[in-house]
């Protein structure tokens, strides 16, 4: 599946977020607007009754062809809060198992006047292939494909960024593991270098990196120690087995040795360093317990923080109309 014109399809003619299909190719103006609209959104969860009405009457189809416990379920919390009806496919209990094609699966939710499809696939590109034949009232959030792009991931691992950091500008950003597999880091890397950060890192191994790595914008390091010194933020990334068809590791211990994440590992960044990990976590693979579960990781803020983010790209997308000319929660209360 070609996913080359996957910017184009991003947007409306007057500019608006139409999909979210990849964070490149998207303006800088953009992505901050995801980000201020998401800290409008944060408040909703304190609220006693925890929904604003900007998407009442729409509905949001989750279609995950491939396993998911974060982004699904955030999802589908985000789409709750902003008071759409939400239809979760069971895509292993559905007619997709007795032949029946992606095409006609989406011709007949799109029967069922769905708005938008949250769109999660092993293959590459399959987000863009849907937004390219949905209906033209239908939007599309590629809820993570192949290891193209996983753009939510990477906008709410921005946010947990900004809010404990602030500008991107002067922070010094590490992201260690699997960068050959991972479509979050790609989603990072693009986000990262649009928003202006000062510098971004890649390290791991030289099997996990992609060729010509250094063309993304980033500083190849192979020494963990090394690639974390002075670093104001540390991203963990998941060993991707699934997506290894040959074997590019001797072994996870061997891995947990050079590239495992330690307190002690962590002491050259800086005092205030904070660790990501847009999980699931491999304990004992990329991160020690301690190191997980440690006062300097944010982790679980990185999954409450998916929400609202989710929220914001929902609301962009298809609660334009009562989005537009107003704070995100502000006089919107049910
Ligand atoms: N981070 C992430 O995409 O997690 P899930 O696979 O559980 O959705």
């Amino acid at each position: 599946m070609s996913h080359a014109n996957a910017h184009d399809l991003q947007l409306d003619p007057a500019g608006h977020l139409k999909h979210l299909l990849t964070v490149e190719g998207l303006s800088r103006e953009l992505l901050t607007e995801v980000l201020d609209q998401a800290e409008g959104f944060l408040g909703v969860a304190q609220q006693a009754v925890k929904k604003v009405p900007l998407c009442r009457g729409k509905v949001v189809a989750n279609l995950f062809f491939e396993t998911s416990t974060r982004t699904r379920t955030t999802f589908e919390l985000a789409a709750k809060r902003l008071s759409a009806d939400v239809l979760n496919l069971n895509i292993a209990a559905s007619a997709t198992t007795k032949g029946e094609t992606l095409l006609d699966t989406l011709r007949n939710l799109e029967a069922m006047q769905v708005d938008m499809f949250v769109v999660r696939h092993a293959a590459s590109g399959a987000a863009h292939f849907i937004a390219s034949q949905a209906a033209p009232h239908v939007s599309v959030i590629n809820a993570g494909d192949g290891r193209h792009a996983h753009p939510t991931q990477g906008m709410l691992d921005m946010f947990t960024i900004r809010r404990h950091k602030g500008a991107f500008e002067n922070l010094r950003i590490a992201i260690v593991g699997d960068i050959l597999h991972s479509r979050v880091a790609r989603s990072q890397i693009a986000a990262l270098n649009t928003l202006g950060t000062g510098e971004i890192r890649v390290i791991g191994p030289r099997t996990l990196m992609p060729a010509q790595v250094e063309s993304l914008g980033v500083r190849v390091f192979d020494d963990l120690r090394e690639g974390v010194r002075d670093a104001d933020v540390v991203i963990m990334l998941r060993l991707q087995r699934e997506r290894m068809s040959v074997a590019l590791l001797p072994s996870e211990h061997e891995y947990f040795q050079l590239y495992g994440l330690t307190e002690e590992r962590l002491s050259t960044a800086r005092p205030d360093a904070i660790v990501m990990h847009p999980g699931p976590i491999n304990r004992g693979v990329e991160m020690d317990t301690q190191v997980a579960d440690g006062p300097r990781s944010v982790i679980l803020e990185q999954v409450s923080n998916g929400i609202a983010v989710r929220m914001a790209v929902i609301a962009m997308c298809i609660g334009t109309q009562n989005l537009r000319g107003q704070s995100a929660v502000g006089g919107l209360d049910d």
